[in-house]
């Protein structure tokens, strides 16, 4: 039997298009492994940063040595990256068979099977942007049991002018609710407690359509199904993000209170330059309105340092926000040009050196933030769903709040899936420890 490995970097989208593809592979006869005894590595690649590239590209430069001495494995690039530059990549290293953008992984398990029986490269990528040849496959080989991701668009057509995604996503494709709403109840046939639907901006979900259905409807249908105890979703836009979501979020109590709304900039004028479609006034408004609806709500965002000719003033008014808002979680990045944004041609970048000391400061503060924010938990008590072994330590496990915090309690692997009280009785900037009761 021919054997896969499947290796996953970027965003949760990524993890979802892994997961389908690792459900097609084995269902065309494939066995999975891990990289080192496998005949084909599949490489589920982002372009969100250079660094993200850079990564990719050494690990395939070592099996590249590898397929010159062994004649395996061969690699298949899929994802963004492979959109982006796969055609280059494959011209410079023999082991890369396969290349496929996001949006044709309908066309790889197929295509991974004929190489392995002897056919020559090929390629799948279009240029347009619309194009879609999707894998119409369940992730039911999921590496969370009891947790899965849901993809509900493809792409996005907002063009924030750092970033690939449109270029390499394409357009923003909502899939039709009866899709699904069937996907999320095979999900939950299969054992799924806890859902997450993805798209570049949920918020966005059906404004392609003609019929008015929204991402709002959407959320209120997926709620309903049955034996789901867990809604969450990803990535929210301040610019879209509307009341009638709040609606159904105080009416439907499985829909966890959690969104992650990137602000990218606490200042007005890179703001505009980013081409986001609000002040930072106008994001305090909806943060404000959103506690207000939703007081036990945890806040999560976005932020980039060093936006082409952000002033050591402009990044002290996102440093100033953050310390404002004090949200649970910040994802920061040093801002990275992409070849063919905007952002890539402007002539005032930014030096890497002051990128670096910018992040260093704004991670030191949120870490403190984040460190202050789980202290005021101590005490309290929280029902998590077990979701697996902790990172560290024998006999603990690890479980999420509502909110999505990380709680580390002793347990077991029969607990994995199910969903119990417990008392925080620890606290560190990243996690949270408590005992059950
Ligand atoms: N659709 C989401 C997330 C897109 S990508 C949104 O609108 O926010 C995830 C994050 O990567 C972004 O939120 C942004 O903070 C970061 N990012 C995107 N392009 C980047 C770039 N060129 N350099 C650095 N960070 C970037
Ligand atoms: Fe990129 Fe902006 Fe779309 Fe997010 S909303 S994917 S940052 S273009
Ligand atoms: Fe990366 Fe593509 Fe996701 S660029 S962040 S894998 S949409």
């Amino acid at each position: 039997m021919h054997k896969f490995s499947i290796r996953v970097f970027g965003c949760q989208m990524n993890s979802y298009d892994g997961d389908r593809l690792r459900t097609a592979m084995l269902r065309y006869g494939w066995a999975e492994t891990d990289d080192t005894e496998a005949d084909v590595v599949i490489l589920v690649t982002c372009s969100i940063r250079a660094k993200a590239e850079q990564k990719v590209t050494s690990e395939i430069g070592r099996y590249d040595l590898s397929y010159r001495h062994k004649k395996k494995p061969y690699v298949v690039l899929v994802g963004c990256m492979a959109q982006r530059i796969g055609r280059e990549i494959s011209r410079k290293f023999q082991c890369v068979r396969v290349v496929s953008g996001p949006r044709h992984l309908g066309l790889v398990p197929q295509a991974v099977t004929e190489i392995s029986q002897g056919m020559s490269q090929r390629y799948f990528m279009d240029d347009d942007p619309r194009a879609l040849i999707d894998l119409n496959v369940v992730p039911s080989a999921r590496l969370n049991p009891f947790k899965a991701y849901l993809t509900i668009s493809y792409g996005c057509d907002r063009f924030c002018s750092y970033c690939i995604v449109p270029y390499v996503r394409g357009r923003l494709q909502s899939r039709a609710a009866e899709e699904i709403l069937a996907e999320a109840k095979a999900l939950t046939d299969g054992g799924v407690k806890e859902i997450t639907l993805l798209g570049q901006n949920v918020d966005a979900y059906g404004k392609d359509f003609s019929n008015g259905y929204s991402f709002a409807s959407l959320l209120k249908d997926v709620s309903r199904q049955e034996n789901l105890l867990r809604l969450r979703f990803a990535t929210s836009h301040p610019k879209d993000f509307d009341d009638n979501i709040l609606e159904v979020m105080q009416e439907n109590k499985n829909i966890c209170r959690a969104i992650n709304l990137p602000i990218q900039s606490g200042n007005d004028r890179v703001l505009r330059e980013m081409n986001r479609g609000y002040t930072a006034e106008q994001y305090l408004a909806l943060v404000t309105k959103i506690k207000e609806a939703l007081p036990d709500v945890s806040l999560t965002t976005d932020l980039i340092v060093g936006f082409p000719g952000e002033t050591d003033e402009e990044f002290r008014d996102s440093y100033n926000l953050l310390k404002e808002v004090r949200f649970d979680i910040v994802h920061t990045a040093a801002y990275s040009p992409r070849e063919g944004t905007r952002a890539a041609m402007m002539d005032n970048q930014i030096d890497n050196r002051i990128k670096a000391m910018r992040l260093n400061e704004i991670n030191a503060l949120q870490s403190q933030i984040a460190r202050e924010a789980n202290e005021r938990y101590v005490g309290c008590e929280f029902d998590i769903l077990a979701d697996g072994a902790a990172p560290r330590g024998e006999g603990k496990i690890q479980g999420r709040t509502m909110s999505d915090k990380v709680v580390i309690v002793d347990g077991t692997e029969n607990d994995f899936g199910n969903v119990f009280r417990v008392r925080i009785t620890r606290a560190s900037h990243w996690s949270l420890e408590g005992e059950r009761i």
